[in-house]
């Protein structure tokens, strides 16, 4: 697949950025912004799921909608990942939960597993949505992916708000069959390994810590 979609040339998309990286926006805000433009990026990663024909009885006659055909997985990474699963539910209160532990060694920049809690996928029809608002070298996701496709994930889209170009080309360099969705594609890393412009640290914007 190997594809970025990106959603910053829409005018709601920037607006909720510019709240977001304002180093003048309190944890608050960037938490509801952060939880907004999770909703745009899961509308436009939602959009080429597979789908079923419902009928439905409504009050006045029979009709059909479209409902999705899988199961739908919410995988966050943690911490900053929680900052976009609360969204998924609330949009789509049938999907199911995994967790992903993980935090950046900060002289390293390598990917440090504390955690899971997945099922295994191989047994149903599965859409895995992995969620973390920041991909800078791209450590972190590709360690995430590597776990869910041990656990018999092969549907896997990576859900984020701020992209790093390095991290895109880890991630496809790796694994060339992921999708990602994002609000903003940035300019680089820079040498300590954060993305600029960026928003600085995102779980401890997200958490106040
Ligand atoms: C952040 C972010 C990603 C990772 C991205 O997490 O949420 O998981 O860094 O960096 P990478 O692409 O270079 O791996 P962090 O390590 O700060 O942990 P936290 O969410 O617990 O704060
Ligand atoms: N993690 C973050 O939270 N921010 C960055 O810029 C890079 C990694």
């Amino acid at each position: 697949m190997s594809q970025v979609i990106e959603l910053k040339s829409h005018p709601l998309v920037s607006h909720n950025l510019a709240i977001l990286r304002s180093k003048d926006t309190d944890s608050q805000r960037f938490r509801e912004s952060a939880q907004r433009l999770s909703s745009m990026v899961l509308m436009a990663a939602t959009e080429s799921l597979n789908t079923v024909e419902q009928s439905i009885e409504t009050p006045m006659q029979r009709t059909t909608e479209m409902v999705f055909a899988e199961d739908i997985w919410f995988i966050p990474v943690l911490r900053a990942g929680l900052a976009m699963v609360d969204v998924g539910l609330s949009l789509l209160p049938d999907a199911h939960v995994g967790f992903v532990g993980l935090y950046r060694d900060e002289e390293t920049l390598e990917p440090q597993y504390y955690y899971k809690n997945l099922p295994d996928y191989s047994t149903s029809a599965h859409s895995c949505f992995l969620m973390d608002p920041m991909l800078a070298t791209g450590g972190s996701a590709c360690a995430a992916i590597e776990l869910l496709k041990s656990q018999g994930a092969s549907d896997i889209r990576l859900l984020t708000l701020i992209c790093a170009p390095e991290g895109i080309k880890e991630v496809f360099t790796k694994h060339p069959d992921i999708a990602i969705f994002t609000a903003s594609v940035d300019e680089r890393l820079n040498e300590i390994g954060y993305i600029v412009p960026g928003l600085g640290d995102a779980g401890d914007r997200y958490f106040g810590t």
